[in-house]
């Protein structure tokens, strides 16, 4: 028999015994034409797969599964896919975000319910990504991560346009009276043209750098295109490496360490990431038992240079980044400089972040910046706390107007979406380039799911006199393919409580990202009688099903949004038999 592993696989306590429960165990399996001879306790490696036609930017993860499969089979290993709730960010409403938390309890119940002894992640889209390591951590059995890449460059008259980045300029300039509508769709096709995520560095192109950063996945797997050839070549290598892992016993545990997050951070800031990474990076580490506070962004974040001249901080697109060297060289860069808090992490492959990245190259110096030449001096996620926001709030510098980071101005509330979109059009609004808009109510609880709805468009009169960016504050998330001035996951929450529901138009607020504050210039017993006065009033309308279930339950966006049962790893011990 080839190949016997030498650890206990889990799968052998359904496929090992020659008695009843063995024989139905195995031959229901045989139904899909397994010979007896697979049987012979090789072990069983899940492919979890994200594909769905609803999920565009996952749509093309079949073929992606079929390099998977070949790789495990090559290893001598035994593939078996299986589906997961798919995670679309542009189609599901309210918001791809109310179910990130749903996907995870599926991956973490379809992994340990299952003969499974090491499982490959299909990620690609935002939410998929933290869904299937949130899943998997509170499993901690080995698994490696396989991104579907992003799209090509987009394009549009000749030049190339980023997705998400393109759609928030576009309409900007559309309201500004710049293009008119039949040039503004004109760009729809010419954005999406290939399979694969968004192209900027958004929320996907982010956490699948997160997931290498954090030694989750083979080298470069952030970066290469979906439709590039190396993409399936890099998927059937970890399908190889996966077959390793289970029967080495490679857990993820042993490679989400409290060191593999300080380096996440640091390169989350050297990459210009999403916003969104510290909601998620938060929920991952709670999953697997790694304490994460919100200060540990400004300790290992702030100082930081950003490095990747990509939309929506910069230039470039993810294609120029594969071609420049992808995260590899990113990280040689800041490995080289020191700046890479613990270049000894253990990654899936078995070796250490550094040995994986020590002789990168790079390619290109426009798109990965010399450390003496960066896009941003200073690209570390900004904290931000205050009576506005007792328990955190986030804003990303790379992507906000130097003059705006410190500004204090008055106040011109929404109460919600639907009030700021109502509003924001009133050519009577009285609001200038100094306002702060304030939007309250589409937090975790109260929109509920945490919309990408905090870079609230500017009004477009002030767009027509040639505004481009004004501080905006609110309880939502942001895309990460979008930028401004944006103060974003004020905690608590306006629906849970949170000092954000008091403010009032024409309230003054300060804001001041050097000394990490976000005040309302209220006295404490103004404030107090003000939501004293709402107190009650907030209560999230909900009706029940899934919905009920999150308000219920989801933490706030300083603890990563989790469900508060969720937290923590229960392990992959084998449940009892079935029948
Ligand atoms: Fe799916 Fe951006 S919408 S990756
Ligand atoms: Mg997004």
């Amino acid at each position: 028999m080839p190949d016997t592993p030498t650890r206990k696989l889990r799968s052998a306590e359904w496929f090992g015994p020659a008695d009843k429960n063995g024989f139905m165990y195995r031959s229901w399996m045989k139904n899909q034409g397994i010979p007896d001879h697979e049987f012979d306790g090789r072990p069983i490696i899940g492919i979890c797969n994200t594909w769905s036609e609803l999920t565009p930017c996952n749509a093309h993860f079949r073929k992606i599964a079929e390099h998977v499969k070949r790789g495990i089979s090559e290893a001598n290993g035994f593939p078996v896919e299986f589906p997961v709730f798919s995670n679309g960010e542009s189609n599901l409403r309210p918001t791809a975000m109310l179910t990130r938390n749903l996907a995870s309890m599926d991956v973490e119940e379809a992994i340990r319910g299952n003969p499974i002894d090491a499982v490959v992640l299909l990620t690609g889209c935002d939410k998929t990504t933290p869904a299937l390591l949130m899943g998997a951590a509170s499993c901690d059995i080995p698994a490696i991560v396989v991104t579907g890449g992003p799209m090509l460059n987009g394009k549009l008259e000749g030049r190339d346009i980023g997705s998400g980045t393109a759609v928030w300029q576009l309409h900007e300039s559309m309201k500004a009276g710049e293009i008119d509508l039949h040039q503004f769709l004109s760009a729809e096709a010419g954005m999406s043209r290939s399979a694969g995520t968004c192209n900027t560095m958004g929320t996907a192109s982010t956490m699948a750098c997160m997931a290498e950063a954090l030694g989750a996945s083979l080298p470069h797997n952030a970066a290469i295109p979906a439709v590039d050839a190396r993409r399936y070549v890099l998927a059937q290598m970890s399908g190889m490496r996966a077959v390793e892992m289970a029967r080495e016993g490679l857990t993820l545990s042993k490679i989400l360490t409290r060191d593999a997050f300080e380096n996440a951070i640091r390169v989350n800031a050297a990459i210009g990431g999403s916003t969104n990474a510290v909601i998620h990076l938060k929920a991952i580490a709670g999953r697997i038992g790694v304490a994460l506070a919100l200060e540990d962004w400004t300790r290992f974040g702030r100082g930081t240079p950003t490095l990747v001249d990509l939309m929506p901080s910069g230039r470039f697109l993810m294609e120029e980044f594969y071609y420049a060297g992808g995260l590899p060289a990113v990280l040689r860069r800041l490995g080289e400089h020191g700046l890479l808090p613990h270049p000894g992490a253990l990654t899936v492959n078995g070796r250490s972040l550094w040995d994986n990245v020590r002789e990168a190259p790079s390619f290109n110096d426009e798109v990965i910046r010399p450390l003496d030449r960066p896009l941003v001096a200073d690209g570390g996620m900004c904290i931000l706390r205050g009576n506005l926001a007792p328990r955190g709030a986030v804003l990303k510098p790379s992507a906000a107007s130097p003059e705006l980071l410190r500004h204090r101005g008055r106040a011109v509330v929404f109460e919600n979406l639907e009030h700021y979109k109502a509003r924001i059009v009133d050519e009577s609004l009285e609001i200038d380039a100094s306002s702060v808009m304030v939007m309250k109510n589409c937090g975790p609880k109260g929109y509920p799911g945490m919309a990408e709805v905090g870079n609230m468009g500017l009004p477009p009169k002030l767009l027509r006199q040639g505004v481009k960016d004004m501080v905006r504050i609110s309880d939502a998330r942001m895309s990460g393919t979008a930028y401004g001035t944006v103060v974003l996951h004020v905690a608590p929450e306006a629906a849970d409580g949170g000092p954000l529901a008091a403010v009032q138009d024409g309230d003054w607020i300060e804001l001041d990202c050097e000394a990490g504050r976000l005040h309302l210039d209220i006295d404490d017993a103004e404030l107090a009688a003000r939501l004293e006065a709402i107190a009650g009033r907030a209560a999230p309308a909900t009706g029940g099903g899934y919905q009920r279930l999150y308000v219920d339950h989801v933490l706030q966006a300083d603890e990563g949004c989790d469900f508060d049962f969720l937290v923590g790893c229960r392990g992959a011990a084998v449940p009892r038999h079935s029948h």
